[in-house]
C-alpha cells in the first residue's frame, strides 16, 4: 500500500503519438535495411580495406564466385527475423496484426499462432542466437585488429565504427530474450545452490540489456549499415579514413 502511495505514475512517452507512426517508420528503415542488406549481400565483392572487414562478410569466407556475406548473412537475418522485438514490429506494421494496442484489425481466417507454416520458423530463434552468438565473437576479433595496421597499432574511423558495431550487436545479442530464458528460467530457486545463484546474477545482467532491446535492435541495425557503408566508400576512394598510427 505504502508503495502505491509514493511510486511515481509511469507515463508512456508515445502515448500522444498518432498510431500509425511507429508502423509506418518500421516499414520505411526496415524496408530500407532489406534493400540495403540484398545488395550489400548478393551484388558486392566482399568489403574490406585495410584492417576492416564489413560485418556482412565476417567471418570471410571465399569459395569460388559466390558472394562471402552469403556464407553467414543467413544468421544474423534469421536471428532478426524471428526476434520477438522485430515479431512484433513487423506483425503490427507490415500485416496490421494488430496495427497498434486496443486498435481493431481487420478481419482474419483462423488465427493458428506459431504452430503453422511460415511463423512455425519463428520457433527456431535459440538456434538463431546460437549462430549469432558465434558470428559476434568474429566481429569482436575484427574490432581487435581493426587496430592493427601493419603491425601497428593505430586508431582510425573506421577501427572507431567496427568496435562501437561491435558494443551494439553485443548488447543486442545478449539481451536476448531467449537467452534470459536459458539463464533463468526452469528454475524455482534462484538461491538454493552455487550454480542457481551464478544463473541469477547472469539473469539479471541480461535482464538490464533486454529491458531496452528495442533500441539495441535498432541502434545494431544502424551500426551494421553504417559500417558498411564506411568500407565500401573507402574501397572505391570516396572518402579517406583518418587515422592514427603509433
Ligand atoms: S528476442 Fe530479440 S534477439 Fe532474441
Amino acid at each position: 500500500m505504502a508503495l502505491a502511495q509514493h511510486a511515481a505514475p509511469v507515463r508512456n512517452p508515445y502515448s500522444k503519438l498518432p498510431n500509425w507512426l511507429y508502423p509506418t517508420f518500421v516499414v520505411g528503415v526496415l524496408s530500407l535495411f532489406v534493400a540495403f542488406a540484398t545488395w550489400a549481400v548478393f551484388f558486392q565483392p566482399a568489403g574490406y580495406f585495410g584492417p576492416y572487414l564489413s560485418p556482412f562478410d565476417s567471418p570471410l569466407i571465399t569459395l569460388g564466385p559466390i558472394p562471402p556475406a552469403i556464407w553467414v548473412a543467413w544468421a544474423p537475418l534469421a536471428f532478426r527475423l524471428t526476434c520477438y522485438y522485430y515479431r512484433k514490429a513487423y506483425f503490427r506494421s507490415f500485416l496490421w496484426h494488430p496495427r497498434s494496442c486496443a486498435v481493431a484489425e481487420p478481419h482474419r481466417a483462423r488465427y493458428r499462432g506459431e504452430t503453422a507454416f511460415p511463423w512455425i520458423f519463428n520457433n527456431f530463434h535459440r538456434f538463431a542466437f546460437y549462430a549469432t552468438f558465434v558470428q559476434v565473437l568474429f566481429l569482436a576479433y575484427d574490432a581487435i585488429i581493426a587496430f592493427n595496421f601493419a603491425g601497428h597499432f593505430g586508431v582510425g574511423l573506421g577501427s572507431v565504427l567496427m568496435l562501437v558495431n561491435v558494443g551494439l550487436l553485443s548488447a543486442y545479442t545478449f539481451g536476448c530474450h531467449a537467452l534470459r530464458h536459458l539463464a533463468g528460467g526452469n528454475l524455482d530457486c534462484f538461491s538454493c545452490s552455487a550454480a542457481a545463484s551464478a544463473r541469477f546474477r547472469l539473469w539479471r545482467g541480461i535482464t538490464v540489456l533486454n529491458i531496452r532491446h528495442d533500441r539495441w535492435a535498432w541502434a545494431s541495425l544502424a551500426s551494421v549499415a553504417a559500417t558498411d557503408i564506411y568500407i565500401r566508400l573507402l574501397m572505391a576512394g570516396v572518402l579517406h579514413d583518418p587515422r592514427w598510427i603509433a
